[in-house]
């Protein structure tokens, strides 16, 4: 069996702990636009200890004449070096943006037996993985090999989903095969328990329920996604397949486009790399649209539609809406405004409870009411007017989403669980606007 064969080398070869720390080179690969191999664009020497990184274009890749930049914002091609300092340890953005969060941690510190907390970032750089964010790939060698390991088959769900339970139940002892299989489906960034797969001939993150979760988080998530697109707000496919008796949810990568030798890579770059900040602090919606106007992302696709998500967000009371759940795409040297996703509402404790989102909103920072969400629309390209009709048609459909989930599944018990989520006094003001 050619993939178990692949898995176990795969365990011998690269799952030993204690990668060293100290500052080393790593080659930077780019998947060029409609490539399905990449190419050596430059290295990175990354100081982690000391949160510092340099990065370095190769000379032969700078000339040739279908570049694209390693990170549009943080890398254009135009300098041959660049140093990062103490943001987001040393990583430049489209480089964190490729590397996986606390679930990938967590999978791969299961597998070599070691504490989360012990994975070096440079460790999760050389582990070869096809499935990562966006068209970058991190090698040891400039001629490094492609990785040969693919993702898994929706077929291997089932067992995916019961591994992925032990390791968060903290079994240090989960099958070692299996977990070299999620490994491979886990380079996204995140939280929550997910795994790349292939299906119908294309990738898909199947996004698990969690251990210790109380509703069915994977179908909720499935009727907001609906429900904001409803609200005129780009989401990539989703389906809901039930699996073992449980429910996960698919969602297409927007960073993969198939071809007839394999799946073309997209670039990405999350709103926190756009911004150029480090994950620990705050900005908003408005500073955001901003940075999209001058990188030429003006326009209802962009500014405008990240308008609608914030007032979304709002309503739904999404209060996970921080800058790495906001993204942006780039091909041919075009960056706009990523389809949504973890778009969930937060469960309220009561009516009428204030709260806050994880972006600002306005002039009263990270509130959540009205008033903020309308206190800066001129960021976002919009006159008064224009944004209280996008925040009326967005409040409109939202005051509907009790039909909605319920059409797509959500039983009785989790429907009156999030209801104090759907701020009704919002809707109300907004209708009277
Ligand atoms: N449809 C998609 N295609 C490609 N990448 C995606 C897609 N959805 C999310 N991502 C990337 O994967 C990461 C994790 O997905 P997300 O849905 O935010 O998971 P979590 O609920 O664990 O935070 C995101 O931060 C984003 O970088
Ligand atoms: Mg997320």
């Amino acid at each position: 069996m050619r993939q178990k064969e692949h898995n176990l080398l795969f365990l011998k070869n690269y799952l030993i702990p204690g990668i060293p720390k100290e500052p080393k080179w790593y080659y930077v690969f780019v998947y060029l636009p409609g490539a399905t191999e990449a190419v050596p664009a430059g290295r990175l020497l990354l100081d982690e200890d000391a949160r510092h990184g340099l990065f370095e274009y190769g000379r032969r890749y700078r000339q040739r004449s279908d570049a694209v930049p390693v990170d549009p914002v943080a890398l254009p091609l135009g300098l041959a070096r660049y140093e990062c300092r103490e943001v987001n340890r040393g990583l430049f953005g489209a480089l964190r943006d490729a590397l996986p969060d606390y679930w990938g941690r967590l999978v791969i510190a299961t597998q070599m037996r070691i504490a989360v907390e012990a994975l070096s970032d440079a460790e999760l750089m050389l582990l070869p993985s096809a499935t990562r964010t966006a068209n970058l790939d991190f090698r040891p060698t400039p001629n490094a090999p492609e990785p040969v390991l693919g993702p898994p088959d929706f077929a291997d769900l089932a067992a995916l989903l019961a591994v992925a339970e032990r390791i968060q139940a903290g079994e240090m002892l989960a099958d070692p095969l299996l977990t070299s299989l999620l490994i491979q489906g886990s380079s996204l960034g995140g939280a929550r328990p997910k795994c790349t797969v292939r299906w119908q001939g294309v990738l898909w993150i199947a996004k698990f329920p969690a251990r210790n979760e109380d509703y069915n988080v994977p179908r909720v998530e499935y009727a907001t996604l609906r429900l904001a697109a409803r609200c005129g707000i780009r989401i990539p496919e989703v389906r809901l397949e039930t699996i073992g008796g449980r429910d996960v949810l698919l969602v297409r990568r927007f960073d993969r486009q198939p071809t007839a030798s394999g799946d073309a890579r997209i670039g990405y770059l999350s709103a926190l790399s756009l911004m150029q900040r480090d994950e620990s602090e705050r900005f908003g919606y408005p500073d955001i649209a901003d940075r999209m106007r001058q990188q030429g992302m003006a326009g209802s696709e962009n500014q405008a539609e990240l308008f609608r998500r914030m007032v979304f967000n709002l309503l739904v009371r999404n209060t996970d809406d921080h800058a790495r759940n906001h993204g942006f795409l780039f091909d041919d040297r075009r960056l706009h405004l990523s389809p949504a996703f973890d778009l969930v509402p937060t469960p309220a404790p009561g009516i009428g409870t204030e709260f806050n989102l994880a972006l600002e909103l306005g002039a009263q920072g990270l509130h959540a009411s009205v008033d903020n969400a309308l206190s800066r629309a001129a960021h976002f390209g919009l006159e008064r007017p224009a944004a209280i009709q996008k925040m009326q048609e967005v409040a409109h459909e939202v005051g509907g989403w009790r039909e909605r989930f319920a059409a797509d599944g959500v039983d009785e018990a989790t429907l009156e669980r999030l209801r104090h989520s759907f701020t009704e006094r919002f809707i109300e003001q907004i209708a009277l606007l």
